[in-house]
């Protein structure tokens, strides 16, 4: 197993480059599904999430071949099943669920059971199937779903669900009549899908807003697109220049995607500046201690929540972050204060009270974003931090270390 090790107190310099979100991947890989036809993505990340996914699409008899730009062939579907083993590993496999049903009329996908971020049910995935005419059981730890044909449907969403709303556009494209999606998540990615499906040939309205309108047809083709940059990942580089007193171009990214963010981190003092393919994003000379809460888009993302607060950890006064979209996600508290950051819990909030430094530990990633923030916090501590645990880091991050070294961090791989 691998660990991070990271000397801390370099100021981050020089341009990183954005890779495809995997959010945006995800979901567009599994559309493939929908159709017999060919489709070509290209910007596909180098990321575990996508290795997974493409074991369970393989799984299926769909053919896959390519790197960063893939051909995915779903001409015969052997089997509509998406097992545990890479259910367990990454709960985004339930974006296979909608396609299966819609293309092959049945599929069979093992729940996701708890993750440490929360409960995270899939309960609304389930529900709007079944207002679409499927029959759906739960059976040994399966989702067992069948439907002759989905049947356009007046859906709402009791919660904004990200995957829930992408897995049911793609099972309405193929559905006989019209489903209207109410309360639906309004996240790029999902505009980024909606954007391959109706290159696909399907009719889809409204992706971006909170009201989706889908026309199903009879059958879909093939595609080509592209997978948009990943906000995250942006994120989390911009949150390092500010706090390591850096100064770097954040590359091919998308600023309108990013707003939430660049507000809040010009609260804390930070100067973020458009430029030709991205932003120049420097630290200010002080930081400036702000709260965050997190919200569906257009809000503050909760996958850039655990960043913040390490951000926050050295901030000059009190901020409180309150996390409103997962019930559970400050697994990473206890390891910032294991490097000296000052941080009380109280409900769904974190009172974060700024220390003048962090110092280096041995620390553990608890998940993908988690890992995020601690090699955020190992880059200002005092002294080094050994993260372990970083298969939790490349489920969604490519290259991580490589695009910090490049910016000057003192940071390594190593076995452990
Ligand atoms: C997606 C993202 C994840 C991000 C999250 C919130 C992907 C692959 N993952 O996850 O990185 O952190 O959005 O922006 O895109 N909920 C229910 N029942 C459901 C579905 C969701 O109660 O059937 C609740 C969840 O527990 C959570 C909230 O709805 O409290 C939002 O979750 P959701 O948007 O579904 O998250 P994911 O799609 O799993």
């Amino acid at each position: 197993m691998d660990k991070i090790v990271v000397h801390g107190g370099k100021p981050l310099h020089g341009d990183v480059q954005i890779s495809g979100a995997k959010n945006a991947a995800l979901p567009v890989l599994t559309a493939a599904l929908l159709t017999e036809g060919t489709c070509t993505f290209h910007n596909i990340p180098d990321l575990v999430d996508i290795k997974t996914t493409y074991k369970l699409l393989r799984n299926m008899g769909v053919e896959i071949e390519g790197d960063s730009t893939v051909q995915i062939s779903a001409d015969k579907i052997i089997n509509s099943v998406a097992p545990y083993d890479l259910v367990k590993t990454m709960r985004a496999s339930i974006l296979v669920l909608g396609p299966l049903v819609a293309r092959m009329g049945k599929a069979r996908v093992s729940l996701p059971g708890g993750c440490a971020i929360g409960a995270r049910p899939v309960n609304l995935h389930i529900k709007a199937l079944q207002d679409m005419g499927a029959s759906v059981e739960l059976r040994g730890g399966y989702i067992e779903a069948t439907a002759d044909r989905l049947k356009g449907a007046n859906i709402y969403f009791d919660l904004p669900t990200v995957t829930g709303t992408e897995n049911i556009m793609m099972a309405a494209t193929l559905a006989e009549g019209t489903t209207v999606l109410n309360n639906a998540a309004r996240e790029p990615e999902i505009i980024n899908l909606a954007d391959v499906l109706k290159g696909m040939g399907a009719k889809i309205n409204g992706a971006g807003t909170d009201v989706i309108t889908i026309t199903g047809v009879t059958s879909l083709t093939g595609t080509e697109a592209s997978i948009i940059p990943d906000r995250i990942e942006a994120g989390t580089f911009m949150i390092a220049a500010g706090m390591t007193q850096g100064d770097i171009n954040v590359l091919g990214c998308n600023p309108q995607h990013l707003e939430a963010l660049i507000n809040k981190l010009r609260d804390t003092g930070m100067k973020i500046t458009p430029i030709d393919g991205g932003l120049k994003v420097a630290a200010g000379r002080k930081i400036h201690s702000v709260d965050v809460k997190t919200l569906p888009h257009p809000g503050f993302p909760t996958d850039l929540q655990a960043q913040i607060m390490a951000y926050m950890s050295i901030g000059s006064g009190l901020s409180v972050i309150t996390e409103t979209v997962f019930e559970n996600r400050f697994m990473h508290v206890s390891e910032l204060m294991r490097m000296g950051a000052d941080i009380t819990i109280q409900g769904g909030s974190a009172i974060v009270r700024g220390v003048p430094a962090l110092y280096g530990a041995q620390t553990m990633a608890t998940d993908l974003r988690a890992s995020a923030s601690l090699i955020l916090a190992a880059l200002v501590a005092e002294g080094t931090t050994e993260i372990s645990r970083v298969y939790h880091i490349d489920r969604g991050y490519e290259n991580i270390e490589k695009k910090f070294s490049a910016l000057g961090a003192d940071i390594q791989r190593m076995k452990q």
